[in-house]
């Protein structure tokens, strides 16, 4: 018997339809669209604006997208895997809500936290469940309300972070596509560089966490700059040796879109031209659990029967990877 390997059937995704842009950036804080476009490649971001909607909502949408684009009925869904770093409550996990919402009776359902590697440990999860032969059906969706976390009167970070969400189904592959290796790593040193200090155990909620803004993200961007680049970039070549790909194997680079300078430092490890490297970064921004599964419903299109993908992300904790895939249908 052939070995089952976990590949992704469908996808899908959702940016809400409000556009913050640098323009309007320049009017909150002391920045200019110049400095925001070459430090980072970022135009604009989406911001989900409407009163009493979380990051389930933007979930929801991205899992009915990918739904409606497949045909795939919920109630043959095993699993329901969110990844976020901004649940909708810190008890009553987002993707329960979300497993019901979309018709995902038959699911269990839980959430998953690896700040912007999220996405990549999620698909670890969901492939590790269907090569087990435990689970047939394991829909993964990374999905954050950044700008629920976000100070708009720090340069440092508002500049970065968009809303949005995007989802991928994993089913049972007998013709070998699918997740063909990652490597998957984490540092708690990191966790001093880029955070919330506060609305944990550690630091629960009081009037001096609300005063001292310690709610919302705050990070030494440019530490996490220095390691985002190296990390990224080494765990995509590590993995491009150990599958003997060279830059003409690969089809197409899916990196984490926190800043085009690491995307590119990533690429140029790799030694892959532009044309194979995804981005929406212009349009979106960072959207943490999102930018991952985002790339692949905007691109879905571009990609064969038998592409080579390589995923690689950096986040928070610190946490980072990469993931070799290969694709396992025309659209
Ligand atoms: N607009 C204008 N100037 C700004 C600014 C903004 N939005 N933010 C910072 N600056 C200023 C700084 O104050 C500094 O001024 P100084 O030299 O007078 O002190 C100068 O620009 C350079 O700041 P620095 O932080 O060194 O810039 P940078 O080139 O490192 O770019 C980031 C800043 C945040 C864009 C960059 O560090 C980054 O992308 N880091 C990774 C962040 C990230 O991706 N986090 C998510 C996790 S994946």
């Amino acid at each position: 018997m052939s070995k089952i390997t976990a590949a992704i059937t469908a996808v899908g995704g959702y940016v809400p339809d409000f556009v913050l842009s640098n323009k309007v950036l320049e009017s909150m804080v002391d920045t200019n669209d110049e400095w925001i476009t070459t430090r980072t490649g970022i135009k604009e971001r989406r911001i989900l604006k409407d009163e009493g909607k979380g990051t389930s909502y933007l979930a929801i949408k991205a899992a009915e997208n990918l739904i409606n684009r497949s045909g795939v009925d919920p109630k043959e869904i095993d699993l329901v895997v969110v990844a976020t770093a901004t649940p909708d409550l810190l008890v009553a996990s987002t993707a329960v809500y979300v497993a019901s919402q979309i018709g995902a009776t038959n699911a269990f359902a839980y959430d998953l936290q690896a700040a912007c590697s999220s996405f990549l440990y999620a698909m670890s999860t969901a492939s590790a469940y269907i090569e087990s032969g435990r689970y047939k059906k394991v829909l993964i969706i990374g999905a954050d309300k950044m700008s629920s976390i976000i100070d708009y009167t720090d340069r440092a970070t508002c500049i970065i972070f968009g809303d949005g969400a995007g989802a991928a189904l994993f089913e049972p592959n007998e013709e070998g596509y699918g997740l063909q290796d990652e490597y998957l790593r984490s540092d708690g040193a990191g966790r001093e560089f880029l955070k919330i200090e506060a609305g944990g155990s550690l630091l629960p909620p009081s009037e001096d966490t609300v005063k001292n803004k310690q709610h919302f993200v705050h990070q030494d961007g440019r530490t996490v700059f220095k390691f985002a680049v190296s990390n990224m970039a080494d765990v995509a070549e590590k993995i491009m040796m150990r599958n003997n790909l060279t830059h003409d194997d690969v089809s197409w680079l899916i990196p984490h879109q926190a800043n085009l300078r690491i995307i590119d430092a990533t690429a140029g490890r790799m030694n892959l031209e532009d044309s194979k490297v995804l981005k929406n970064i212009q349009r979106y921004g960072n959207t943490t659990s999102a930018t991952l599964p985002l790339l692949l419903s905007d691109f879905e299109s571009k990609f064969k029967k038998g592409d080579k993908l390589i995923f690689a992300a950096f986040g928070g904790g610190f946490t980072w990877g990469s993931t070799y895939l290969t694709w396992a249908y025309n659209s």
